[in-house]
């Protein structure tokens, strides 16, 4: 099967007042469709820095960057911005939900922003199948204020998989959440790989870590294989 994303000797080095420093160093790494994978290293090995560039909000100093086979490693930003609103899904530590906002206007944010002009009532059934699909239905209604951190999590992974993204980057999705809480929103993540959608988790947790397809250890930039233990 070939990949979804393929990428070849990503390199980033940061260039800023002091000596240039490498962040990513020669990262080969393969998603493939429907997959799910943990990237897991220590504070500062470059874990952000290398899902910021598969999502697009980064470039590599070198290297390649193939989605669905096509080189898109020197992309102009329009067409990047334009990829990542149609190919990713985002979910970060924080969960960034508009506070004034019920659960489902949450959600269809995504759908104003991103997709063009859908029918009210198609847009409803699109948020709701989205909210059912990370368990929280019965919470469309509800402002964030009323719901507890695994519950607004669910709702900005709902608002991630709206639009029906093929790849869904998670960058410590669990972090501010404790452990029973966090396996809530693990398995809300997991969910959407059984619809084919490729799912790249960065977690500190070794539990979690181990529930995806497979692990890659980030060390200095360099990421390798780890052997399950
Ligand atoms: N914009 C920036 N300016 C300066 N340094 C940066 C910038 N972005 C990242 N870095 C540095 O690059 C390195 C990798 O950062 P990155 O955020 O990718 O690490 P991380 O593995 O996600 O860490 P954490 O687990 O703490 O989130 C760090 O040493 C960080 O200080
Ligand atoms: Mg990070």
């Amino acid at each position: 099967m070939s990949a979804l994303i393929e990428l070849d000797g990503i390199t980033k080095i940061l260039k800023g007042q002091q000596e240039p420093r490498t962040i990513l160093s020669g990262v080969d790494l393969q998603v493939h469709e429907g997959h799910s994978m943990a990237i897991v290293g220590r504070s500062g090995s470059g874990k952000s820095t290398l899902l910021s560039i598969l999502g697009l909000f980064d470039r590599p100093d070198e290297g390649r960057y193939l989605l669905a086979g096509q080189d898109i490693t020197r992309l102009p930003e329009r067409k990047a911005a334009k990829l990542r609103s149609s190919h990713f899904g985002f979910v970060f530590q924080r969960f960034f939900l508009l506070k004034h906002l019920t659960a489902a206007q949450n959600v269809s944010m995504a759908l104003v922003n991103g997709q063009g002009w859908l029918p009210r009532r198609d847009r409803r059934a699109r948020v709701l199948e989205a909210l059912d699909r990370v368990g929280i239905a019965h919470l469309a209604k509800n402002r964030p204020a009323r719901m507890s951190g695994g519950e607004q999590q669910r709702v900005a992974i709902a608002r991630a998989l709206v639009r029906n993204p093929r790849i869904l980057l998670a960058d410590e999705p669990t972090g501010a959440l404790d452990t029973e809480t966090g396996t809530a929103v693990i398995e809300a993540l997991l969910g959407a790989t059984t619809r084919g959608c490729a799912l790249v988790l960065v977690t500190h947790d070794r539990d979690h870590a181990a529930r995806m397809d497979r692990t890659l250890d980030l060390v200095d930039g360099v990421l390798t294989a780890r052997v399950p233990s």
